[in-house]
Parts: C-alpha cells; sequence; structure tokens
C-alpha cells in the first residue's frame, strides 16, 4: 500500500486524504499510518487541512521504489532490497535456478562480500551500492565474458552520465581519474559446456562511502569524492545503472558486441601503452592494442597480438 500512495503523491502535487483512502479502500486512519510510516523512511510530506497531502522530498538512500520510479530505459527490473546480507551474489547464485531473469538484489550491507578471485569486498553500510544481477543471457560459456565487459562498459557509461569522469581498466574494474578503485564487478554463472542456466552480475559501487579502511585509503574513492564532497543519491545511481545495463544487454543479445567494444576502447586505461597481467600463466607484459570479438585483451608482444582472457593488470608507469 506504501508504493501506492507513493504513486499518488508523485502522480498529484496535492491530494486528499480522502481520495487516497477512497482510491485504496482503506479508511483515512490506515491513510494517515501509512504517511506516518512514509515520513518515517524519510520522505517530506507536507499535510493542510483542506488540500491533503503533498511530497515535497524524497530520501537519497537506497529504495526499491525510488529505483524503479527513476529508471528511464525500461522498468524490466525486479528488485529486492536487503537491510543486511551476506553477500547480494552469495543470495541470487543460491536462488539463480527458480528467480526470473531481471531479478536484481541491492543490500544496505553485506557481511561477506566477495570480489574476483574470492577476494574480501569492503561493503560497509555507510553509502555504498552493492547490488547483483540475474540474467540468461543465450551465450555459450566461452563468450560469458563479453557480459562482464558489457556491465563494465555500463557501469563507466552510467557514472560519465552522472557528471562524473572514470575509466575502465581491464578487465572491469572502473577507476577515478587518479586511478583509484570506484567500482568492482564479480561475474559468476551456473554453465555446462553447452550453455549458461544463468549468470549473476555483482556490481560493487563506491558512491557515498568515503571512510576506507587503511588498506584501501591509497587505492579507493568513491563518487562522493569525486562530486566535490557532494553526497548522490543512491537510487538514482542504481536507476542509472540499470538502464545503462539494459541498453548494453540489449544489443549483446543482438549480436552487437562491436559496438560495445567500441565504447570499451573508448573509456578504457593503458589502450597503445605497456601493461603486465598476471594471471594463470604467469606475467605477461605488452603493448594493450584493444579487444577481439570475444572479448580477449590483444596485447602485443615482440610484434606479435597475443589474447589474454583473465588477469590482473598493471599499468607502467
Ligand atoms: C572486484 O573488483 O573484485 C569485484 C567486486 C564485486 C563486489 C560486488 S558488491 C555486490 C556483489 N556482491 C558481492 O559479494 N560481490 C559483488
Amino acid at each position: 500500500m506504501n508504493e501506492k500512495i507513493l504513486q499518488m503523491l508523485y502522480e498529484n502535487d496535492w491530494i486528499s486524504g480522502e481520495s487516497i483512502s477512497r482510491a485504496l479502500g482503506v479508511t483515512r486512519a490506515a491513510v494517515a499510518k501509512r504517511i506516518g510510516i512514509l515520513r518515517e523512511q524519510g520522505y517530506v510530506i507536507d499535510a493542510l487541512p483542506k488540500r491533503g497531502y503533498h511530497l515535497s522530498s524524497a530520501p537519497s538512500g537506497l529504495s526499491g521504489f525510488e529505483i524503479v520510479r527513476q529508471l528511464k530505459y525500461d522498468k524490466r527490473w525486479r528488485i529486492e532490497t536487503f537491510d543486511e546480507i551476506d553477500s547480494t551474489n552469495a543470495y541470487l547464485r543460491r536462488r539463480g535456478d527458480e528467480l526470473p531473469e531481471y531479478s536484481v538484489a541491492i543490500a544496505r550491507r553485506q557481511t561477506a562480500g566477495r570480489g574476483r578471485l574470492e577476494r574480501e569486498w569492503y561493503s560497509p553500510a555507510s553509502g555504498g551500492l552493492w547490488m547483483s544481477l540475474l540474467l540468461r543471457p543465450s551465450l555459450l560459456p566461452d563468450r560469458a565474458q563479453l557480459l562482464t565487459l558489457t556491465s563494465a562498459v555500463s557501469v563507466a557509461e552510467a557514472i560519465r552520465g552522472l557528471g562524473l569522469d572514470c575509466y575502465i581498466k581491464w578487465p572491469n574494474d572502473i577507476l577515478s581519474p587518479a586511478h583509484k578503485k570506484l567500482v568492482g564487478i564479480r561475474c559468476e554463472m551456473r554453465a555446462d559446456m553447452e550453455a549458461v542456466y544463468w549468470l549473476v552480475v555483482g556490481i560493487g559501487v563506491n558512491v557515498n562511502n568515503q571512510d576506507f579502511p587503511p588498506e584501501l585509503q591509497n587505492v579507493a574513492a568513491c563518487l562522493r569524492q569525486l562530486n566535490g564532497g557532494k553526497a548522490l543519491d543512491i537510487s538514482a545511481v542504481a536507476a542509472a545503472v540499470l538502464d545503462r545495463i539494459s541498453e548494453n544487454y540489449d544489443l549483446l543479445c543482438a549480436d552487437s558486441f562491436s559496438l560495445i567494444r567500441d565504447k570499451w576502447i573508448n573509456m578504457a586505461l593503458a589502450i597503445n601503452e605497456e601493461a603486465s597481467i598476471t594471471g594463470l600463466q604467469g606475467k605477461e607484459t605488452g603493448i594493450v592494442r584493444g579487444l577481439d570479438d570475444e572479448g580477449y585483451l590483444l596485447l602485443e608482444q615482440n610484434g606479435r597480438l597475443n589474447r589474454v582472457l583473465a588477469g590482473d593488470m598493471v599499468i607502467a608507469d
């Protein structure tokens, strides 16, 4: 009922308690109680005799309703929010077989957030966006990497769309202009040799969480710091990310990875520069030349272009 009342408040400048109670088939007292709950959630709602209620501002924290309301591309996402969870990726992984595509889990705090290669991901309750999406692309498992790159492009576009500068560092980190990490992406999937059953894209965005533990202070940054210290609306950031993912996922599903690749190259660091990649095969150093059609990094070594699928990149000074 809260969401229906909010919807009416958004659609009307002023709306009487009586109109709301009639539309919802509840008493005026029930409406007043719900308005009280919305105020507790941070909505500022004015009330005047004869005029009724007027929404003057919404909370800037996490809210599934506010995210869906701010989606512009389409409303395909089904959002579940949690105050606290072990990991939004782990949650969707547990429920991957039963939940529909486009399910989204977002938590205010994760107690066991995980990054790439099972590294710990610092996920405090102080204003980060810890979000995972469930997708069922019809991709062969060896092309799943394309979705990771697509996600990085989408998040970088969303951040730039908010007027903040950022760059992609292969394969899917988003860095600030000072090369500090703003966003990490961890993709997990259930697949066999012939099909991907589901993919979970886990996105951790440092939005307003500007107090990092000592070991992260030199390597991590948040969007708020790029925004001159002004806090951002987390729901607006989430909506921007989801919109860009919808758009780019549609391109990927329409076999247009080449368009995504061009965007990736335009926003990536180290193109035509020297970098070292440490992966399963050890350390490879070369000049980064871009991505191929299958999402492999092209590294020029001794005049030859070699393909690299995974690893950690260090850009030469
Ligand atoms: C990395 O750079 O190592 C990837 C970090 C991914 C973190 C996000 S936060 C939401 C989702 N839940 C997790 O446990 N991990 C991802």
